[in-house]
């Protein structure tokens, strides 16, 4: 099936609708069988959270948002995926048309907004695969018209910690007005408090899920320092960096740049991976870090490895270079390691974080 996607459905499915491309990919996914596990390398097997991670390469969240194809997806090679974002209650998202690709840029706008399933329909879904294995996070939110969003995040790590391989605290998605602000000072003070003393509660019937939290790209550093240590008082287990920016890279070529949402793919690679770099000489080795935003290639992968992340994420890229894009991916880092005489990922991450810091801002 996916074969078939590669030689002849991917170029059909770039001429639709994106929206419903992307509805078509997750049907397409849902038909059994999809493909047949390839083993991994052992040496691109990753321990992070307390979690084994077969390979680094992850599906980033945002592509399966309901949790219809984690299996799907585990198949195909990813080392683990993140479901979601779900919200508590069941929400539309923002009106159509909502997703545009930026061909030239091979970048893609969001302004999705949260659509969900809600939380009872995903939940459904995760528990009825849940002795399947494999890694599987859940990316958590807040409803739009939440009054405590918080309290949001606190109902959602109680929902689904029984099912959950780690959570993902969002943050960071700029289409849900106001949801960035929880980044800032006291109200990310008090969303870690609450949240992880929601996962400790939680532990003692489901164990301690490892709580991620992912950043927005466009953080300043001096909110970039507050966030991690933040991050590091209430010793959350790792972070993502981070989610799709609401800048506008120079030198965008389509003309649908201008269009409002969250930029990802491509253009994002440069403002994403500097920050990556910013944030792990601040977070000093006290937790791992995710890196995610323009993946395209091993070397853009292997670059986010040496810039700090033990695993990396990748969605965009997909669009373009369609679901083999992962195996590419998963070689070429096989043959970096051979190229250094490398035993395993973990000696590479963070070599070039410090002199990236030093580089000019990228524009
Ligand atoms: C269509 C689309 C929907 C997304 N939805 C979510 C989401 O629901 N939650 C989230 O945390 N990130 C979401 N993201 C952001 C991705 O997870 C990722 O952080 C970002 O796209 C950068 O990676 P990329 O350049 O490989 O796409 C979405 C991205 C895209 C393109």
């Amino acid at each position: 099936m996916i074969g078939l996607l590669e030689a002849w459905a991917r170029p059909l499915l770039r001429l639709l609708d994106p929206e419903d491309a992307h509805r078509l990919a997750i049907l397409a996914l849902k038909i059994p069988p999809y493909v047949k596990l390839v083993p991994n390398d052992p040496r691109l097997a990753v321990r992070a959270f307390g979690l084994n991670f077969p390979n680094p390469v992850g599906m980033a969240a945002g592509f399966d948002k309901h949790g219809e194809v984690p299996d799907a997806l585990l198949k195909l090679g990813f080392g683990f995926v993140e479901v979601g974002t779900v919200t508590p209650q069941p929400q539309v998202g923002n009106p159509r048309p909502r997703l545009v690709r930026l061909n030239a840029d091979e970048g893609v706008i969001n302004r999705l907004g949260f659509n969900s399933d809600g939380a009872a329909a995903v939940l459904r879904r995760l528990a009825a695969r849940a002795n399947r294995g494999g890694i599987v996070g859940v990316n958590i939110g807040a409803n739009k018209e939440a009054v405590d969003r918080i309290a949001d995040y606190v109902r959602m790590i109680e929902t689904f910690a029984p099912v959950a391989s780690y959570f993902t605290v969002n943050i960071s998605s700029p289409n849900t007005p106001g949801l960035r602000q929880l980044q800032q000072g006291k109200v990310f003070d008090e969303l870690l408090a609450r949240v992880m003393e929601a996962r400790a509660r939680m532990s003692r019937s489901a164990g301690t899920t490892p709580v991620l939290v992912k950043i927005a790209p466009d953080l300043t550093l001096n909110e970039l320092d507050d966030v991690v240590g933040g991050a590091r008082r209430h010793r959350v287990d790792g972070m993502i960096v981070g989610n799709t920016t609401i800048t506008r890279p120079k030198g965008l070529r389509d003309p649908a740049a201008g269009e409002p949402g969250g930029l990802s793919g491509r253009p994002l690679f440069a403002l994403s991976t500097r920050m990556l770099a910013e944030t792990y000489v601040r977070v000093e080795d006290a937790f791992p870090l995710v890196g995610t935003g323009g993946i395209d290639s091993g070397e853009t992968a292997l670059a986010k490895i040496r810039a700090g992340a033990s695993l990396v994420q990748l969605y965009s890229a997909l669009v373009y270079r369609g679901l083999r894009l992962v195996h590419f991916i998963k070689m070429e880092l096989i043959q970096a390691l051979d190229r250094g005489r490398h035993a395993g990922i973990d000696e590479l991450v963070g070599a070039d974080a410090a002199a990236m810091t030093a580089e000019d801002w990228p524009t």
